[in-house]
């Protein structure tokens, strides 16, 4: 099994750092346009198998994208990360050409990969991704949902106090402050509706803080975060190569499925050695459905500015 990370900034180091943990490859290879940036982290990671006990090869390169050639997966983290106050949709107009460019890269040495998009704005750079590369669709899988859903738990889990691995919470939607939906009312605490415990007021705080996650962290960090966005991307390859066919809210390309067409939006999908192989319909409420359909328009409009590029 063979892994591409493109990008050795924060999020594909962090990325790659847990796939060799997990020894989910026998060969890893970190990619940066950077002279030297990513044969160093490779190097530093390398230097911890023999503490950590796994076995995978690392190995940098410098935008020789030879060296990626045959992978399985690819896990392109490209791009300007967001500074605070931005939004992450403000990265299009660099993020998109960069994206772009790696994906025609990558295509060419790897025709026959599945590829995970954490650059940002993530659920238009994977219908980038998805047009630039013609891959089939199934192959091209945003991770912002399953971040988002991490996030989500997390924030369920301080205010229930309880373990966060024992609950079921997904949030589907964009990967954007305004566009993500936490599903509060379908979530569990090991099958019980954590809205059992949990007054309106707590529900709708916990809605907001899910929403604004990453935008928290960037004020905090004073760029965005890395922890989570690299262990999510590393949830999905690991789903992958291990053909677990897990559950995870991903950015996947709709074709009818909750009333939307052309375009790539975070939806319930089944992931296992094809990619995403199955899309997983919901009940989603009236309201539930509107707010679907509204995070849907503004993604779309995201899409357009591909267009004026
Ligand atoms: C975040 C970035 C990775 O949400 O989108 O932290």
């Amino acid at each position: 099994m063979k892994i591409t990370v493109v990008g050795a900034g924060a999020v594909g180091a962090t990325c790659a750092d847990n796939i060799a943990r997990k020894e989910l490859a026998t060969e890893l290879v970190l990619l940066d346009i950077k002279e030297g940036f990513a044969e160093g982290k490779a190097q530093d990671m390398m230097q911890t198998a023999a503490l950590l006990g796994f076995d995978t090869r690392i190995s940098g390169s410098t935008n020789d994208y030879s060296k990626t050639a045959n992978s399985d997966v690819v896990v392109i983290t490209s791009g300007l990360p967001r500074k605070p106050s931005m939004t992450r949709e403000e990265l299009i107009g660099t993020n998109a050409g960069i994206v772009k460019g790696v994906c025609e890269n990558i295509l060419k040495h790897s025709p026959n990969t599945v590829i995970i998009v954490i650059s940002n704005p993530m659920d238009t750079m994977t219908y980038l991704a998805l047009q630039s590369t013609g891959l089939p669709k199934n192959r091209i899988i945003g991770m912002g949902g399953t971040l988002d859903s991490a996030r989500f738990k997390y924030q369920l889990s301080t205010t229930l106090n309880c373990s966060p691995s024992d609950l079921n919470a997904l949030v589907v939607g964009g990967h954007g402050d305004t566009t993500m939906i936490p599903l509060i009312k379908h979530a569990t605490w090991n099958s019980i509706p954590v809205t059992k415990f949990l007054d309106e007021a707590q529900q709708q705080t916990i809605i907001n803080d899910t929403m604004v996650g990453g935008a928290t962290l960037t004020k905090l960090l004073g760029t965005s975060a890395w922890y989570a966005p690299g262990a999510a991307g590393a949830a999905l390859v690991e789903s992958i190569v291990r053909d677990e066919k897990k559950l995870f809210t991903c950015c996947v390309s709709l074709d009818g499925e909750y009333g939307q067409s052309d375009i790539c939006l975070g939806v319930p999908v089944v992931i296992g050695k094809n990619g995403w192989e199955k899309i997983i319909a919901m009940d989603l409420s009236a309201d539930e459905q509107a707010a679907f359909n509204k995070s849907a328009d503004a993604v779309r409009n995201m899409n357009d500015v591909l267009k004026t590029l």
